[in-house]
Parts: structure tokens; sequence; C-alpha cells
């Protein structure tokens, strides 16, 4: 897959909804229901972190709940690619950006939302066709006023801003030209799903659907 399509297929999933769950799932036993209760919210795109060693199992039971769109975050190298595409993983998140995530992604036809906080990574990252990138962190990096400047100089690249993202901060990002959407881990608090508290998941989800893009 070349860049050009990931960045395509990235502007799609994040056109699905203002706000893309960070998740961090301890058992794959609840990612249906968690899922389940997050699209019903109104969030049908789900980044599942592999920092877990439930998560590419998670990821495997997501993919099987209507309506949803499962990727893996937290993609760090050729081995996190290969395991997140075999479990059904529909596009991919990093961190960050290295050539040889990249070319294992372009390899394995696995569309990436690539990680940038600077300038030079931002331009770095369009000069190989990645035109759709996740700011993060960001509100570490400067927040929405650090995305605005970016967007001067840089309005080809659009940003999923993710990383210290809230319901009361999402609107400044959503509100700048160059945000597709945010990311957050906000809408699936741990205790929540520890609690197995689906209405509340539901709730925060219906919450940041309602926030507009
Ligand atoms: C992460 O690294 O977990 C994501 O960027 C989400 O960050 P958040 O927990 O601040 O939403």
């Amino acid at each position: 897959m070349t860049p050009m399509d990931a960045s395509r297929i990235s502007a799609e999933i994040c056109g699905l909804a203002p706000v893309i769950p960070v998740l961090v799932l301890e058992d794959a036993a609840t990612a249906q229901s968690l899922a389940t209760a997050l699209i019903a919210g109104g969030l049908p795109a789900l980044e599942v972190t592999l920092r877990t060693p439930a998560a590419l199992d998670a990821i495997r039971e997501m993919a099987l709940v209507e309506g949803g769109v499962v990727g893996a975050g937290t993609l760090m190298n050729t081995d996190d690619v290969k395991a997140a595409k075999e479990a059904g993983a529909q596009f991919g998140v990093s961190p960050g950006a290295t050539d040889r995530l990249l070319a294992a992604c372009e390899d394995h036809d696995l569309p990436l939302l690539p990680g940038t906080a600077t300038a030079s990574e931002a331009m770095a990252l369009l000069e190989r066709g990645y035109s759709v990138q996740k700011f993060f962190p960001a509100e570490a990096n400067g927040g929405a006023a650090a995305l605005k400047a970016i967007g001067a100089p840089i309005p080809q690249v659009s940003f999923c801003p993710t990383g210290g993202v809230s319901l009361q901060n999402a609107p400044d990002y959503l509100s700048l030209p160059n945000t597709l959407c945010v990311g957050g881990s906000w809408v699936a608090p741990k205790d929540a799903i520890a609690a197995q508290d689906w209405a509340r998941v539901e709730t925060l989800a219906r919450e940041a659907a309602a926030l507009g893009h």
C-alpha cells in the first residue's frame, strides 16, 4: 500500500467520528462489550494499543463487532505490524515514525496513522506521502496552539491530535482546519472497564460523538 493510499484511508477513518477511543485492555473477554458500547455511543473507529498481553486477542474480538473499524495502536516495529494485521486490525497508529515501521506498514498493506511532534517530522512524513498524521503527545507539545501554528506553513497535513486530549479541550483542536478528529482514552476509563460499566462508557462515547467535527 502506498503512503498516499494509507493517508486516504486514515482520512476516511478519522472522518467517522470526532474521537477515536484509545483503548488499553487487560482482558480480551471484555473487548466485545467495550466495542459495542463505544459504537452504540457513536464512536465506530477504535484503537487498541499493543501495550498489554491481551491486546491482539482484543483486536480479534472487536473485529467481530458489527459497525466498528478496529485498529492497532502503539505500533513500534515490523513484528507489531505483522501481528496487528494477522489479528484483523484495519489500520495502525504509532507514537512516532521510523523508516522500518513505515516500510513494514506499506509492505503489509496496513494503513498507518504515523505519529509526529514537530514541523520537521511532519515535513519528512509528507515528503514520503503521508498527509494524515497523528500529533503526539498533543497537549505536552503545546496543544491546539502548537497545532494551529504548524498548520500555517504546512496546511497540506491533517492531524489526529492525541495525548492529553479530553472532552474539555477537544473543541480547541476540532475547530482547527488541520484537525480531522482527536484520539483519547477518556471515553474508556480503566475503572469503568474493570467494573464492566458499559452504560457509563456509552454515555462518555455519546458525549464525545456530540462534539462534532
Ligand atoms: C496514549 O498514549 O495512551 C494516547 O496518546 C492516549 O493518551 P491519553 O490517555 O492522554 O488520552
